[in-house]
């Protein structure tokens, strides 16, 4: 394996990064995570990313919504706590950041101009591991300054548009690879390119291809999902790569065995929270 940059997650590949609880273990030893997500008309994807960071083992979770969707998170996700913005439909200002282990920033954030201002600010407080997701990852494209304050080893998680915008178009699937391994190396990211056998890439090049992962999936809201897993991961303090490279094959591993529960056709991302877990 020392030749190649290809390698290949399955179970045993997954497994060997699982971290093993500990009996005296406590809500502290597995960290505290912070969500920012959710604007108006969107807050399905902060729940749904919320519960499945909650799903994915992490001690506390902190939403942080727009002042609108309070209720929502409080009423959706009892396990969670919430903070909210001043603004009413989207989020402005960064949250308090003092006790947080890791950052999950982007699921149905949208893209208002002050938000850009506060993922920007995000970047530049931030002393713990982020991941960067959907209409964060947006904003980065629209303003590409921003990925020189992205902190080293933070984990984006574009689908193919999404990195496009990112990072321009590819005519085919390996040029769209070699874009990524360039992107990742510049800028020191980890990028999980999503798609069938979603491929996680390392700044030192390598590409870890998922064996997990359905047809099935291809419907709104599994993406927040894999954002909250990954953050919860990060909260529990893995190291970046193998929060990145486990998450993606746990999520992938919970979206078939919903399949499984009740076929690809009706599969639905709260299914795939639902069959979290190892
Ligand atoms: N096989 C395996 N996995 C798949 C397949 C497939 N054929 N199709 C999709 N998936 C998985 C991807 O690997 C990814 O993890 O489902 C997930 C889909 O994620 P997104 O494309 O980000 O979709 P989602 O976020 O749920 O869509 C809602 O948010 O990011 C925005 O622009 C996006 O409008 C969209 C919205
Ligand atoms: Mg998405």
């Amino acid at each position: 394996n020392t030749e190649t940059p290809y390698h290949f997650t399955d179970k045993p590949e997954a497994e060997k990064r699982i971290k093993p609880r500990q009996k005296f273990s406590h809500k502290g030893t597995f960290g505290h995570a912070v969500l920012i997500a959710g604007s108006f008309g969107k807050m399905g994807a902060a729940v749904l990313s919320a519960k499945a960071c909650l799903r994915s083992g992490v001690g506390l979770l902190t939403m942080h919504v727009p002042a609108r969707g309070y209720e929502i998170a409080q009423i959706s996700v009892p396990e969670a706590m919430t903070t909210v913005d001043d603004a009413e439909k989207h989020i402005g200002k960064v949250p308090d950041l003092s006790s947080a282990t890791a950052i999950g920033i982007g699921p149905g954030l949208g893209q208002d101009a002050a938000t850009a201002k506060m993922l920007e600010k995000v970047l530049e407080q931030a002393k713990v591991p982020i991941i960067i997701d959907a209409d964060a990852l947006n904003i980065l494209s629209t303003n590409q300054h921003l990925l020189y304050k992205l902190p080293a080893n933070t984990i984006l998680t574009p689908h193919p548009k999404e990195f496009q915008r990112l990072a321009g178009e590819s005519s085919n699937e390996f040029e769209r690879l070699a874009i990524a391994r360039a992107f990742a190396a510049r800028y020191k990211v980890i990028i999980c390119l999503k798609g069938a056998n979603t491929a996680v890439i390392l700044p030192n090049g390598e590409v870890h291809f998922n064996a997990t992962g359905n047809p099935g999936m291809a419907t709104g809201g599994t993406g927040d999902v894999l954002t909250g897993v990954i953050t919860s991961l990060l909260a529990q303090k893995y190291d970046p790569a193998d929060a990145a490279i486990l998450g993606v094959y746990q999520h992938g591993l919970a979206g078939d065995r919903a399949a499984e529960a009740r076929g690809q056709t009706a599969l639905i991302a709260s299914d795939v929270v639902e069959h979290l877990g190892w």
